[in-house]
């Protein structure tokens, strides 16, 4: 076996449903185009495997590894077909007429051609590989179609904050190899906040000696319990970073490197004091913390929030950016660098003459303009290597840098407002569910997170092109990200939670035409075999409720409940006694009888066991035949 090839079987494990009567085939996102025709392709052992792409050296030894996990055998590579020989064919033929990254299978009973160069060629392979039921003796029945697919947005991201908390390499590749398989294509990483900093910097070795460690944490939601955690530490040298460079490229996904700046800098401000407005001023931890008020010199954040002790804009301040960012740039190839300019408070710009004298010489109104100035000044060093910058949408106020990419996370208005000014944006509002630190139910089971509510249904609902805009401002939204902040994500396990199902969501949102959105399709004859498949490869998805349960109280007197697993090969269980459902309680085969005698509730509680074992929160139905003693409904 090829290096490439031991490289990829690791992580390809078979789903374990037949896909032929769900007319997207299985395959997350749903491809712009499916047409079926007559008859199957039997995929066996006499199969021959033709690679006649540009590029598709990687592709073809992704197929196989694939059909060896699938089938148990690998099919012969050859260069030449003989008569009546069945074979996958890899082509680039007409693939310069596909759009950007797009591909076409086509199946008939006697080859499966898959067209495409580059991402789109992987991409044709991701999606035949989710088209492959499971073996049936030996073979593989694909049933025969014509796909043509392309993405709806070039831009198709999620970023993962890991100064909060570090995360290793391994977990990086991990996440890495489920983005691809979705079609995800960029890895926006926070490597930089007040809680560490998380990269190797040569010229400033202090950012990592002393910038990637704090001494503390608070355990439970702000401002904690009393209690605090000892040490976190941790960042990825620049030997590391180029690896994850190189194993994201490989798999068609750039990576974009953030730099916080202004604010959210208390990590580079610990490591070199003259980054501040007021060197010698102490650390504000925070009024509400256990270890509240001031620490002497400053520190590296032990707890969560936004913090004044911002970037002075001084030129020892603008040299050590644009060396920082020099190396950074030479590390990530991408387009865009990500320079943060969110939740930068102006007291310490107020308070500082060196600021307000500047404010003058410069002729800036105010400490908006203040920072405008320091986008710009940052802007023009990095379009002077080749780059463009792409920050939060604070970086509107004061007037946006000239090239700048706006990434609009305060709901939609910084996007809208973007594109109205002609500058590119990217849709990532916390508000419509792209938060994936938020909650996915309201469940007391759930696990200790920030906030909010956002379940994967929320992030499939939305339509990261706002209808004010016009035809002509709607281009200026090149795509829609999904962000992981890990102030309450500690571990690979609970990223990984948070995670899944969620970016399945954002796939389908990201590549496929709004008018191919079903969510009863997604829900129900896909999501389940791609959750079946990620809970076989050990990754630790959160197990959604049944399918069909409310969480909201039912009034009637007579109920037949009729759930659906959500989860292929998992299981539902429910009790109607007031206990916490296990493998105990009743087993759930088909619609559940209950009548509640007038003036009484019964309270259906489920819960849904994975093949694995892995389960689900508590789901609780209250039904309601005029009991008075029913809570009205918690607010959502
Ligand atoms: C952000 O959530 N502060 C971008």
């Amino acid at each position: 076996m090829n290096k490439a090839l031991s490289i990829f079987i690791g992580v390809l494990i078979s789903t374990s449903v037949s896909a032929q009567t769900d007319p997207n085939l299985g395959i997350i996102p749903a491809p712009v185009s499916i047409t079926r025709a007559n008859g199957n392709f039997i995929l066996d052992k006499t199969t021959v495997l033709i690679n006649k792409s540009i590029d598709g050296e990687k592709s073809t030894d992704l197929i196989n590894a694939f059909i060896v996990t699938k089938a148990g055998f690998a099919l012969r590579e050859t260069k030449a077909v003989s008569p009546n020989q069945k074979s996958i064919l890899l082509t680039s033929v007409g693939a310069d007429k596909l759009p950007a990254e797009g591909y076409t299978i086509k199946v008939t009973p006697a080859q499966i051609i898959l067209t495409g160069k580059g991402a789109g060629l992987f991409y044709a392979v991701q999606s035949i590989m989710q088209m492959m039921p499971d073996k049936v003796s030996d073979n593989i029945i694909i049933p025969a179609v014509d796909i043509n697919d392309y993405p709806r947005f070039g831009y198709r991201g999620t970023m993962l904050d890991v100064s909060r908390h570090f995360f290793p390499i391994s977990f990086i590749k991990k996440y890495l190899d489920q983005l691809a398989y979705y079609k995800i294509n960029t890895f926006h990483w926070h490597l930089t906040d007040d809680q560490g900093w998380r990269l190797e910097i040569k010229k400033y070795p202090k950012l990592t000696s002393i910038g990637s460690s704090r001494n503390g944490t608070i355990i439970g939601n702000y401002p904690g319990n009393g209690n605090y955690l000892t040490e976190v530490k941790g960042f990825y040298t620049q030997n590391e970073a180029k690896e994850i460079v190189k194993y994201a490229a490989d798999r068609y996904i750039t990576v974009i490197p953030e730099i916080e700046l202004p604010g959210h800098a208390s990590a580079a401000i610990a490591s070199y004091p003259e980054l501040s407005c007021f060197p010698n001023r102490d650390t504000f931890i925070g009024d509400k913390t256990p270890w509240s008020g001031s620490r002497k010199g400053k520190q590296v954040q032990q707890t969560w929030g936004v913090f004044d002790d911002i970037f002075v804009p001084s030129e020892n301040t603008f040299n050590m950016l644009n060396n920082i960012l020099d190396e950074v740039i030479a590390i990530f190839p991408s387009k865009y660098i990500h320079i943060g300019g969110d939740e930068a408070p102006k007291t310490y710009w107020k308070e500082s003459p060196f600021c307000q004298a500047l404010m003058k010489e410069k002729g800036l109104k105010d400490e908006h303009e203040l920072q405008s100035y320091f986008i710009q000044t940052i802007e023009k060093h990095v379009n002077d290597k080749g780059r463009s910058i792409i920050g939060w949408d604070e970086i509107l106020e004061g007037g946006l840098a000239p090239n700048a990419t706006v990434m609009s996370w305060r709901g939609e208005d910084g996007g809208i407002a973007a594109a109205q000014q002609n500058h590119d944006v990217i849709m990532t509002p916390g508000s419509m569910g792209l938060y994936i630190d938020h909650k996915q139910s309201n469940s007391p089971d759930e696990p200790v997170t920030i906030g909010g509510f956002a379940p994967y249904q929320k992030i499939y609902g939305y339509d990261p092109i706002p209808k004010i805009l016009t035809a002509d401002q709607r281009k200026y939204i090149k795509g829609v990200q999904a962000n992981m902040w890990s102030e309450y994500i500690k571990t690979p396990e609970k990223a990984e939670n948070h995670a899944f199902p969620r970016l399945l969501a954002l796939a389908e949102i990201a590549w496929s035409p709004v008018e191919r959105k079903d969510l009863k399709n997604f829900t129900e004859e896909r999501l389940p075999i791609h959750l079946a498949r990620l809970d076989k490869l050990g990754i630790n998805l959160w197990i959604p409720t049944p399918i069909g349960q409310s969480d909201k109280t039912l009034t009637g007197g007579d109920f037949s409940i009729d759930l659906k697993v959500p989860i292929t090969n998992g299981k539902i269980y429910y009790s109607l006694d007031g206990s916490r459902p296990s493998e105990n309680a009743f087993l759930y085969n088909s619609p559940v009888k209950v009548i509640v005698p007038q003036g009484e509730k019964r309270t259906l509680k489920t819960i849904v066991i994975a093949a694995s074992g892995r389960r689900s929160v508590t789901t609780e139905t209250i039904l309601n035949n005029g009991a008075l003693d029913v809570k009205p409904e918690a607010k959502k």
